[in-house]
């Protein structure tokens, strides 16, 4: 595919791209029909526009010209007009936990495609850290979904992504100091890199708020209100170590001209793979949208900063597009080398090289501190014991034989040293120090 660079695009004037009622309110997609991928681009997209929206608020908290302040607002309107008219693309009997599902997916298939294309090592083991853990949430949200409303969670996946468990969530509960990496340089980070931090810490932060929202909201059971809970509280670990990866040295309007980069790439990748005509044009007018945006951003930087936008983005060529696709062998082989992994200060290294008294077990015993009362393991064990076995779906056994009885929970890998697959791999990840790729067929991936 040719290389396109938004900033040679002629922009259209803010003011001409207000929305009316009856644009912000689209006719929103058939649940039994459409693409997971589709709804999951939707779920995607609505996070990138929520994270415009509150950097655009940050920002203007903290700028003292009201000139500047003036174009943010108008900018940020628009942003707030997008967002209003995807986020209502989700119909109305879609039902919290079914939305779940897409999230959780979008989840595990959006950060394996960026961590396949991801050329920083650092960034990659932290993608492929997060990777196991969305994937088991969307093992437990499946067997309530299930368990609960009898709806069919491979179904809701379209066979795509397989559901079974990786990293117990249980084990996943870490010290909070233990969640920070160390951040990339942006003078020497590819484009690429700075645009999937991006993009993984607004999806990221959007499955937080969420969750953070919908678990007071959750009608069904307590069981299920606890899950939210329990789940929204790794997806701030997630935010957490994503956003940590940020170049914190950024100017503010260096970031807003990233932000609307980001988001010109994003709906300029939608709009490419986008199999559902209705949507697809809607990507195209939101892409129309974002090179005003962007233009703005561009003049702006010039007019405050006397810099050029290639002294933040040195080529405007839009990078290898994305495209969300299932990665069934590539999620195997990260779990089978790396399910039995945890993270101490700003490195991931296997549990069982934790001592007694690191901080992890602490923490651990005083959240987990009834392994019955933890609400992603009850789950499971209430499923198992209503009807014999667990809910999964998979395309063989799971990689690691210490997951794959599916009458028992195991609520000990990666969180009791003892039980540590002997396939996890060991691996230095502070920066510039891994030496440890893995092939797959599907490419590199480090640990
Ligand atoms: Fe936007
Ligand atoms: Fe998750
Ligand atoms: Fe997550
Ligand atoms: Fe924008």
């Amino acid at each position: 595919m040719s290389s396109f660079n938004p900033f040679e695009e002629k922009p259209l004037p803010i003011e001409k791209t207000f929305m009316n009622w009856d644009t912000i309110y689209p006719c929103p997609y058939n649940k039994e029909t459409t693409d997971p991928y589709t709804k999951c681009r939707i779920v995607l997209m609505n996070g990138t526009e929520f994270e415009a929206q509150w950097f655009s608020r940050n920002f203007s908290r903290h700028c003292t010209d009201n000139d500047l302040r003036r174009e943010l607002a108008l900018v940020r309107r628009i942003e707030q007009q997008q967002q209003k008219r995807i986020s209502c693309l989700k119909p109305k009997n879609e039902s919290i936990l079914e939305h779940t599902i897409t999230y959780e997916q979008l989840a595990v298939d959006l950060t394996s495609v960026l961590a396949k294309q991801e050329p920083d090592c650092l960034v990659r083991n932290a993608l492929n850290f997060a990777l196991l853990e969305d994937f088991d949430h969307l093992y437990r949200y499946s067997n309530l979904l299930d368990y609960e409303y009898g709806i069919c969670p491979k179904k809701l996946v379209g066979g795509y992504t397989e559901i079974t468990p990786a990293r117990p969530t249980i084990s996943e509960h870490r010290y909070p100091k233990d969640s920070i990496f160390p951040y990339v340089n942006n003078d020497t980070a590819s484009i690429l890199t700075k645009l999937n931090i991006g993009i993984i810490t607004a999806a990221e932060q959007q499955t937080m708020n969420y969750y953070m929202n919908v678990a007071s909201l959750y009608d069904k059971s307590d069981l299920g209100r606890r899950l939210y809970q329990e789940i929204g509280m790794i997806e701030e670990q997630h935010v957490s170590q994503y956003e940590s990866l940020k170049d914190t040295t950024a100017t503010w309007l260096e970031e807003l001209l990233m932000h609307e980069y980001t988001e010109c790439y994003l709906y300029y990748s939608c709009m490419q793979t986008e199999c559902d005509k209705q949507i697809r044009c809607l990507w195209e007018e939101c892409f129309v949208q974002e090179i005003a945006h962007l233009h703005k951003a561009k003049d702006l930087l010039c007019k405050y900063e006397g810099k050029e936008w290639q002294q933040v983005i040195p080529c405007g060529d839009f990078p290898e597009l994305l495209c969300l696709r299932p990665n069934i062998d590539y999620v195997r082989s990260v779990i089978e080398t790396t399910t039995g992994n945890t993270q101490l200060g700003e490195c991931i290294v296997p549990l069982c090289t934790l001592q007694a008294d690191d901080p992890f077990y602490c923490y651990q015993d005083v959240v987990n501190e009834k392994v019955c009362r933890v609400a992603s393991h009850a789950v499971i064990d209430r499923y198992i014991n209503s009807k014999g076995c667990d809910y999964r779906f998979e395309v063989a056994p799971n990689p690691i034989c210490e997951l794959q009885n599916r009458r028992c929970d195991n609520t000990e890998l990666a969180r009791n040293p003892e039980c540590t697959p002997e396939s996890t791999q060991v691996c230095g990840t502070t920066k510039g120090e891994c030496s440890c790729e893995i092939q797959t067929e599907e490419g590199p991936f480090c640990i």
